[in-house]
């Protein structure tokens, strides 16, 4: 059976990514822009789902605005949590099945070993309140979902991403300054996607799912101009400067640590995620080839 699939958050860096995947699965699905079902509109939600009546739902939309959500605390938990109370009866009403993409960002950081996901979840900033509130909506709501957590997420697609941003800045400027302490494991929406893409229904629950291998913000400056150098991309940039989070302070705290640990779904799926190292490389390759 080709099941009918309803993807929420199209024109994200993921969701395209997702579209895009699908189109080519030749998949029966429908995609949904926040002009067409904004979550901060019930009504919208509720119609989407009922008037399509979907086997699968895809939720790449949220508030990803992570400092912004400090200020925006309001909006950030009615997208990325209240909309899911909404999302989840809905689904539960037709027996759908919910995938949800959550966040490293439910961590603390303060562990210094891969978070599991039977881990104590205790966010330090308001994007992370606002997406565990995403996920206990779901559990309480529904009870055919999947909650995929993943991290430090970049594509070619989307409004931007640090790849991007450290691309554009290494085009203007000689020297750059980054930060080295925080530690995470860069994900491309390239494996993100083949994951939820080819996702057997039966994995219900929470799992983590990022790149193998962990990075500072600084390690990841440093190996995107490296590869992108390798890859001929015209850059100005000469030397990247290691610093701390005190020295580049930002509205939203962020956590120390947030590796996710990914065995459960690499043994249940029997699957090794790729290096972020090798999947960093492919995405600039696509990045050159456009
Ligand atoms: N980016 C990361 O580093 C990261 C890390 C861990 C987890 N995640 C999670 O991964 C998922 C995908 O993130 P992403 O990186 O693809 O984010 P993104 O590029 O910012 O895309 C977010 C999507 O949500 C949509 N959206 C925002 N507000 C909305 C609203 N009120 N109603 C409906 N749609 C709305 C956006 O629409 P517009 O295009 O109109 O703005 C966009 O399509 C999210 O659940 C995010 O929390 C991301």
């Amino acid at each position: 059976m080709n099941s009918s699939i309803l993807l929420f958050g199209s024109t994200g860096q993921l969701g395209q990514e997702i579209e895009q995947k699908l189109e080519l699965m030749g998949k029966n699905f429908l995609a949904l822009n926040r002009d067409r079902c904004n979550f901060t509109q019930p009504d919208c939600i509720q119609d989407a789902v009922m008037t399509y009546k979907p086997h699968i739902i895809i939720n790449c939309a949220a508030y990803t605005a992570v400092d912004k959500a400090e200020s925006e605390k309001n909006i950030a938990n009615t997208v990325n949590g209240k909309a899911l109370k909404i999302l989840a009866k809905e689904a539960e009403k037709i027996n759908a099945f919910i995938v949800h993409i959550s966040t490293d960002y439910v961590f603390d950081g303060s562990k210094n070993i891969p978070y599991l996901e039977s881990d104590r979840v205790n966010p330090i900033n308001s994007y992370g309140r606002s997406k565990l509130m995403g996920e206990q909506e779901l559990k309480e709501y529904c009870n055919r979902f999947l909650i995929l957590r993943t991290s430090w997420v970049y594509g070619i697609y989307g409004k931007g991403n640090f790849v991007k941003t450290m691309l554009r800045l290494g085009t203007e400027r000689k020297e750059i300054r980054v930060v080295a302490d925080q530690i995470g494991s860069p994900t491309w929406t390239g494996d993100l996607g083949n994951i939820i893409t080819q996702m057997p229904p039966s994995l219900t629950g929470t799992y983590h799912y990022s790149n193998s291998g962990v990075a500072s913000w600084y390690d990841l400056a440093v190996a995107i101009f490296e590869e992108a150098k390798s890859l001929n991309f015209p850059l100005k940039i000469e030397k990247v400067i290691p610093i701390t989070t005190a020295e580049y302070p930002t509205a939203a705290k962020r956590p120390a640590y947030s590796v996710l640990s990914c065995r459960k779904i690499s043994s249940t799926l029997n699957i090794i995620p790729p290096h972020w190292r090798e999947s960093l490389r492919k995405m600039l390759q696509q990045l050159r080839e456009n």
